[in-house]
Order: structure tokens, then C-alpha cells, then sequence
């Protein structure tokens, strides 16, 4: 990691500081209060359609893939015009190539041969003013003929969404009122924002978009009685997405380019496995050449393993587990003698020593668990959201539009918001429980670990995680997690000092 990500805070510290006067009006959505049933769940606390068959995996092995050059992928630093936003942690990105296609790294959007109105949305709306390391690298590999496939790992908030939404939006024929590009996420707030993020790339364009997602309002029109889908590009849930495909509504003859977000996830066996390989099979049953570009911040060795069978002939970048967690980002372990210490913590440190700071998510573990921390919180006078599965579709909107309109500060979250959240106000992460695998509790579940923890520290942004451990079990846990991803993680002497945690947050260098 180079000195300059410790350039930020002190320009964006003023910002975050008027970004808390303007959001506290201690008016968030008080949500999930009542005790509700702890029911069999997929990751990340989302209800998406009950997948319908196992399908088994394409078999065949991965070719022998040739090193690159990642030299020639170095960025030119002198071209480096952002001062502001540094450049994220992504930098020890290895990359692997297939075939003899050269690729010459991005060192500006104009390089990638970008269409006029994509560099207009880039430049005038985003603010974008260079590639980050990952769009400089992947970008070619996405956009060049023969229009390889691609495994791209790279850091938490380090702009893989600008990757895939750039490269559907320039693979697109304006022309055809069809679907040519599809998306598929884990749930349905990455599915939207995603699709946020899309429409404003693409302003200028007339692209047309939709966004295949549950809905449960009352305007809500059953896919059986609607018209054929022309949108040009759809970005959705696979559960979703599937009815729309059986319903015949969603042709997959054009689809040229199909994105897996989160895609490691979308690809485990106690993920979204069986429906992504069946969207899959179906695209390229019509279009033997479509382009599968699968982006995530982690790939576990046996998804690694498995995505490379599925994705035989494509580029691939990886980085090394133990250089994955941001350094950006501060972590702490805060040892609680019992679950009411734990209360106190939220209650007496965070939110007191988080009015100084931008906002604030807090992971728990099961919707009850989000129900009691919530209720907790409000009965000691604090304002704050809940978000989690149980919820109405439309409620789970209207908090996290709430959130990114800056209205509420602190948000309790099960892990449906632990992957592709982005907001980057967000500075301080509070894992209430620690993120274990559902079915091992003992186990943690390390890359939920790190996905939740990279809700802070978006784009080189400096942030700050506190781990509350209660008991052997949390410790034993906490270890296998610093253990896994070789990091040792500084305490917080003790719960009950106030200046204990503003030293943590002066280190982080939030204060
Ligand atoms: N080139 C850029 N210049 C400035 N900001 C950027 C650039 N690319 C992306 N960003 C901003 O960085 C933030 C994080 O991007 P994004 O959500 O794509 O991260 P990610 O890599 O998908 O992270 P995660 O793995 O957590 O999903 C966004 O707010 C985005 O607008
Ligand atoms: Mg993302």
C-alpha cells in the first residue's frame, strides 16, 4: 500500500462533518421491532425464489493460461489528475491471460475508445477522472475481440460495478430493441443499485434498462401479463430472472454479454449456484459466444477452482487473500464481558463518538438478532434503521433509500447488505456478530467477513471496523478469521473507556 491513501481524510474530513449536520435529524425508519421467525435462508438473509432442480456443473478443466506482463499494466502515475479520491488498495492484482490477445493498460477513459456520451457521463456526472487500477486493467480485457471471457477479483469499493456497467453498455447495438445484456446479482438492492449506477452511465446513450427484481407492491403486474421484455439491458436477481426466462418473456437469442456480480457468491454451492448455471446454459444454448465477465471482491479456493472449469477459455486477475483487507480501513477487536456490554458499547460509544463521524452500519447476524438491537437501541432514546429479509420489498427501498439519502445515520443490517453496498459516507463498520458459516456455526465465514468490513472505506476512503466478541467462541472465531487472512488485529483495551475508542478512531485517522 503507498503513502497516498493517507492523503484523504484531511480534505474529506469537513465534508463528512457537514454531510452529519445535514443527516441528523434523528429521523430513520424504525423497522423489524417485532420478534419474527428464524426461517432457513440463503446467504446474505435474502428470499429469492426457491431454486427448482441441482443441475450439475460443465466439466472440463482449465487451459494452461499464460502470465502477463502485468509490468505493461502498470498505470502512469504522472497521468494521475485525482487528488482528491486516491487510488485504492487494488494494486497487487495478478493477472492471467488466455490466448495471445495483448492488452494494453487504461491509463485514462479515452483509451478504452469509450463512446462520447459514456466519457461525458464519466467526466460531468460521475466525476470520475481516471481509471482505478482494476477498470485500467479489465476494461481492455472486456472490450477487445474476440471478447474474452473474464474472472476479475479485486479489492471492496475499488470500482469493479464501472467494469461490467461499461462494458455492457458499449456492447450494446443501440439499434436492436432487444435484450442484449443481462446482469444477475444476489439480491435485489445490489440489483438496483447496480441498475442505478447503469442509468447514469448510460444518460446519454438511450439505452433502455430494467431491473428484474421481487416485488411485492400492490402496482405489482404478474410477468405472465406483461408484454415480452425489450429492454436492452436487464440487471436482476436470478430467481427472478429465471420466471422471466420460463415465462418467455425475457429472450436470451441476443444476449452477448451476461455478468455475474458478487460472483463468486452467485456461483457456491450454498449460494446461487444452480440457478446461475441454468441462466447460463440457456444464454449459450442461443449464443455459443456470449461474454461472461464475473467480478468479485473474493474467490475461495473451491469456487476459484470451480468458476475456472466454468470459465475455460478466459483472462483471469486474482488477488492474494492475505492482501485483500483494505489497510484503509482500521480494524478493532472490542472484548465484551456479556451481551448487555455489548448494548452499551453501541449505545455509549458508538453512536456518542459517531456523531462525529460520517454513517454507520452494524451486522448482525440473524433477523432477530436485528430485531433485539434494534428495539434495545430505540428504547434508550437512539434513532436508527433495520434492514433484513423479512421485510417488505418496498420497506427494505425505502430504508436503504433513507440511508443513501443521508436521513438516517446508523443502519442495522443482516448480511443482505454485506456484499456491493456502496455508500460512501459509511466509515464505521460494527460487526455485532460475527459473520459464521450457516450450517458450521463455529466456522467463520471469512469473505462475508471482509465484504462487511468493505462497506467502509469505499474508493481509498478511510474507515473503521469494530469486532464485539463476547466469550471463548467469538475469540476462537476472530483468531481463524486474522489467521485466515494473516492480518492481526488491534484491540480496543478496554469496552468502558470512552478514550480508548477515540484512540482507535484517532489511529484510523477519523478524528
Ligand atoms: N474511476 C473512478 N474514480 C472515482 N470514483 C470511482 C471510480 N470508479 C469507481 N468509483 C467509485 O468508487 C465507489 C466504489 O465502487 P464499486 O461499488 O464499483 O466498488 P466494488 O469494487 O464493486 O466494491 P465491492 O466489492 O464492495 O462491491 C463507488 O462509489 C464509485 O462511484
Ligand atoms: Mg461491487
Amino acid at each position: 500500500m503507498t503513502a497516498h491513501l493517507f492523503s484523504v481524510s484531511s480534505a474529506f474530513l469537513p465534508l463528512i462533518r457537514n454531510f452529519y449536520s445535514m443527516a441528523d435529524n434523528k429521523n430513520g425508519s424504525v423497522a423489524g421491532t417485532e420478534k419474527l421467525p428464524e426461517v432457513k435462508r440463503s446467504w446474505g438473509d435474502e428470499v429469492d425464489d426457491v431454486a427448482e432442480q441441482t443441475e450439475s456443473a460443465p466439466s472440463g478443466s482449465g487451459d494452461i493460461a499464460e502470465e502477463l506482463n502485468v509490468g505493461a499494466l502498470v498505470i502512469d502515475e504522472n497521468k494521475m489528475v485525482n487528488k482528491f479520491l486516491d487510488e485504492p488498495e487494488d494494486s497487487s492484482i495478478r493477472a492471467v491471460t488466455s490466448g495471445d490477445t495483448p492488452y494494453t493498460s487504461a491509463a485514462t477513459f479515452e483509451d478504452l475508445n469509450l463512446a462520447p456520451e459514456l466519457l461525458q457521463a464519466l467526466y460531468v456526472d460521475m466525476k470520475f477522472e481516471r481509471p482505478s487500477k482494476i477498470q485500467a486493467i479489465s476494461l481492455p480485457m472486456i472490450l477487445t475481440p474476440p471478447y474474452k471471457d473474464l474472472i476479475a477479483q479485486a479489492h471492496n469499493g475499488s470500482g469493479k460495478t464501472t467494469c461490467f456497467v461499461l462494458g455492457m453498455l458499449s456492447r450494446v447495438n443501440p439499434n436492436l430493441k432487444a435484450t442484449q445484456a443481462l446482469c444477475l446479482c444476489p439480491t435485489r438492492e445490489l440489483a438496483i443499485q447496480n441498475l442505478e449506477v447503469l442509468r447514469k452511465m448510460g444518460k446519454y446513450m438511450g439505452i433502455t434498462s430494467e431491473c428484474a427484481v421481487p416485488m411485492d407492491s400492490t402496482n405489482y403486474i404478474p410477468i405472465a401479463k406483461r408484454a415480452p421484455i425489450t429492454a436492452q439491458i436487464v440487471i436482476g436477481t436470478p430467481g427472478t430472472v429465471k420466471k422471466w426466462m420460463s415465462a418467455k418473456k425475457l429472450s436470451t437469442r441476443d444476449i452477448n454479454i451476461l455478468v455475474f456480480d458478487e460472483a463468486d457468491h452467485m456461483l457456491a454451492e450454498d449460494g446461487f449456484k444452480d440457478d446461475s448455471l441454468r441462466i447460463m446454459k440457456d444464454i449459450e444454448r442461443n449464443n455459443a459466444h456470449c461474454q461472461v465477465l464475473l467480478f468479485s471482491a473474493t474467490f475461495n479456493d473451491v469456487v476459484r477452482n470451480f468458476v475456472s472449469r466454468v470459465v475455460k477459455d478466459g483472462n483471469q486477475l486474482f488477488v492474494k487473500k492475505e492482501e485483500l483487507s483494505l489497510e484503509a480501513v482500521k480494524q478493532y477487536n472490542v472484548h465484551c464481558p456479556d451481551e448487555l456490554a455489548k448494548i452499551a458499547v453501541i449505545k455509549d460509544k458508538i453512536f456518542e463518538l459517531g456523531q462525529k463521524l460520517g454513517q454507520t452500519i452494524i451486522f448482525v447476524r440473524t433477523r432477530n438478532s436485528a430485531s433485539m438491537l434494534h428495539k434495545s437501541l430505540v428504547e434508550y432514546g437512539w434513532q436508527c434503521s433495520t434492514i433484513q429479509g423479512a421485510l417488505k420489498q418496498e420497506d427494505r427501498d425505502k430504508i436503504v433509500k433513507e440511508f443513501k439519502d443521508g436521513l438516517t445515520k446508523v443502519l442495522i443490517s443482516t448480511d443482505l447488505l454485506a456484499r456491493g453496498f456502496d455508500q460512501a459516507q459509511v466509515n464505521l463498520v460494527v460487526n455485532y456478530d460475527l459473520p459464521v458459516k450457516y450450517d458450521t456455526p463455529s466456522e467463520p465465514d471469512c469473505e462475508v467477513y471482509l465484504h462487511r468490513i468493505g462497506r467502509a472505506g469505499r474508493f481509498g476512503r478511510k474507515g473503521v471496523v469494530f469486532n464485539l466478541l463476547c466469550g471463548d467462541r467469538d475469540t476462537m472465531i476472530m483468531g481463524k478469521i486474522e489467521s485466515h487472512f494473516g492480518h492481526k488485529i488491534a484491540e480496543v483495551p478496554s469496552w468502558q473507556s470512552e478514550q480508548d475508542f477515540e484512540a482507535a478512531l484517532k489511529a484510523a485517522g477519523l478524528l
